[in-house]
């Protein structure tokens, strides 16, 4: 496994891969890896000839009040973690490598970037598309895999390389669970011990609305109330959107047909966390 932090020196390696006529798969990541991105990994292994995994805190994607400055760092053991995985190159850009002084070019994403996170967060995927961007300018995948757990973002992403014209093929990640339903997360090292006890309420809610729409259930209110009705029996739980909306566009739905996502933001004490199931149902 090797490391590359320079633009040069990822075109230098990029070039020489892709003269043998070999393909690259890809995965971005913010460091603080945990089994989820490890999964991605092998995910994207199995569809190219090499992996390269980027570890970069992105601080465009952070508003002002959010945690860029806490959130976990950790590139010894991020390594320790890739080595073995199957990763073949890690890349770690400098901030001043991926925003050249002076940078004022940005990827503005609409459609799927509008609501829930987007709303919530002004600025979010416009600096998550912009150094997705730039990530993939620099790297050259072929195949390029996000986490279906950042659902919204997945969506954002395969827009914006539909509308650019970005000759890249995107896969999802399954999400991985703890025991409980707990989502791995970098964020889950805040939880303290009795918000972590608190934090699988969001997998109860959504087995929950699952289950009600297995049953037969099509309003789109309806499952929402089933969600919102599990998440408020939780007193450490503060729900910023529990939603029913179309997978592609990510727009609420009134009725829950074909492709779906169950979205979910709530704070469990000071920390935000985010889930979601993606079903497909039937009319
Ligand atoms: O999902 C993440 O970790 C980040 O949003 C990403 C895609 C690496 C961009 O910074």
């Amino acid at each position: 496994m090797i490391t590359i932090g320079d633009v040069n020196g990822m075109r230098g390696w990029y070039r020489l891969w892709k003269k043998y006529g070999r393909t690259i798969g890809f995965v971005p990541t913010m460091g603080a890896l945990h089994a989820g991105h490890l999964s991605l990994v092998q995910r994207v292994r199995e569809r190219a000839d090499a992996v390269v995994v980027s570890l970069f805190v992105n601080p465009t994607q952070f508003g002002p009040q959010e945690d860029f400055a806490r959130y976990p760092r950790q590139p010894e053991k991020d390594f320790a973690l890739l080595q073995g995985s199957g990763c073949d190159l890690v890349f770690q850009p400098k901030v001043e490598t991926i925003y050249p002084p002076g940078h004022t070019t940005v990827v503005e994403p609409g459609g799927p970037a509008e609501g829930l996170e987007g709303a919530l967060r002004p600025g979010h995927f416009r600096g998550v598309a912009t150094v997705v961007c730039a990530l993939f300018n620099l790297v050259r995948p072929d195949v390029a895999v996000f986490g279906q757990k950042d659902a919204q973002q997945l969506a954002v992403i395969r827009r914006m390389v539909r509308d650019l014209h970005l000759p890249v093929e995107i896969l999802a990640g399954e999400t991985v669970r703890e025991e409980d339903g707990l989502a791995l997360s970098s964020r889950n090292v805040y939880l303290s011990p009795e918000e972590r006890r608190a934090a699988p309420v969001l997998y109860r809610a959504l087995q929950a609305a699952k289950q009600a729409i297995a049953a037969g259930e099509r309003s789109g209110e309806a499952v929402r109330r089933v969600l919102r009705e599990v998440l408020e029996r939780e007193p450490l739980a503060r729900v910023e959107y529990a939603e029913v909306v179309d997978a592609e566009s990510f727009q609420p739905v009134a009725t829950v047909a074909g492709s779906v996502v169950l979205p979910l933001a709530v704070r469990i004490g000071g920390t935000r966390l985010i889930d979601n199931v993606q079903l497909v149902a039937g009319h």
